[in-house]
């Protein structure tokens, strides 16, 4: 049977992942780095609830994501909320941004690229999209995790250290769960990455 689409997942309301609140993972290390308010793109921002937990809290978001659909449940809700968040559909491997980012922060966007060699270009271009010294927050399913029928694709942490380390510094890389209501949670990896200049 042919894999579903982001777009068909979206339009069937099948997203496992959609929260009503923001990632705790993301609100500690914007508390705990600490992290001021600067540029941020959210990538494969989904509904968009990360970026406007962001805007609330005094960033510059962009968010961008593949399904038409997902980005706009993001401007509404961003709109509900009276928040300026600007919402791209489109796929982060072709699209062309302004490249002017702070912080790119991405929770189960990386590890849903196929291949080793999409996985090289992703993060080859997650750094061209960053400033100097810009941060990379990535939340990655953990290989680490039980089997699971539904869950997030997985990376090993020597996997993501061979793709990533080219570009950035790991500054972190911790296991952890993506946060959420779920009572048992996906393991994931929380890394922290800063682009070498
Ligand atoms: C697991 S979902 C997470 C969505 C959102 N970050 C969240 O936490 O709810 C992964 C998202 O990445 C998006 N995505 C996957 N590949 C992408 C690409 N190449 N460019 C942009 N978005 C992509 C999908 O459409 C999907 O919304």
């Amino acid at each position: 049977m042919k894999e579903r689409t982001f777009e068909q997942r979206y339009q069937e309301n099948d997203i496992p992942w959609d929260r009503d609140h923001a990632d705790y993972n993301l609100i500690n290390i914007v508390e705990d780095v600490p992290l001021d308010p600067c540029t941020v793109l959210d990538l494969g921002c989904g509904t968009g609830i990360n970026s406007i937990w962001l805007a609330k809290h005094d960033f510059k978001v962009t968010g961008l994501d593949l399904s038409p659909t997902a980005i706009a449940k993001a401007k509404e809700r961003a709109s509900s909320e009276h928040l300026d968040i600007d919402f791209l559909a489109d796929d982060f491997l072709q699209a062309e941004l302004a490249g002017d980012f702070d912080l790119v922060f991405d929770r189960g966007c990386f590890h849903c690229i196929d291949s080793e060699d999409d996985k090289i270009k992703f993060a080859k271009k997650v750094a061209a999209n960053l400033n100097n010294d810009g941060l990379w927050l990535s939340m990655i399913g953990n290989a680490d995790d039980v089997a699971r029928e539904v869950g997030p694709p997985t990376m090993s942490a020597a996997e993501i250290c061979r793709v990533v380390e080219p570009h950035f510094t790991i500054l972190s890389l911790t296991a952890g769960y993506f946060g959420g209501e779920q009572s048992d949670p996906p393991k994931a990896w929380i890394g922290v990455m800063k682009k070498r200049c």
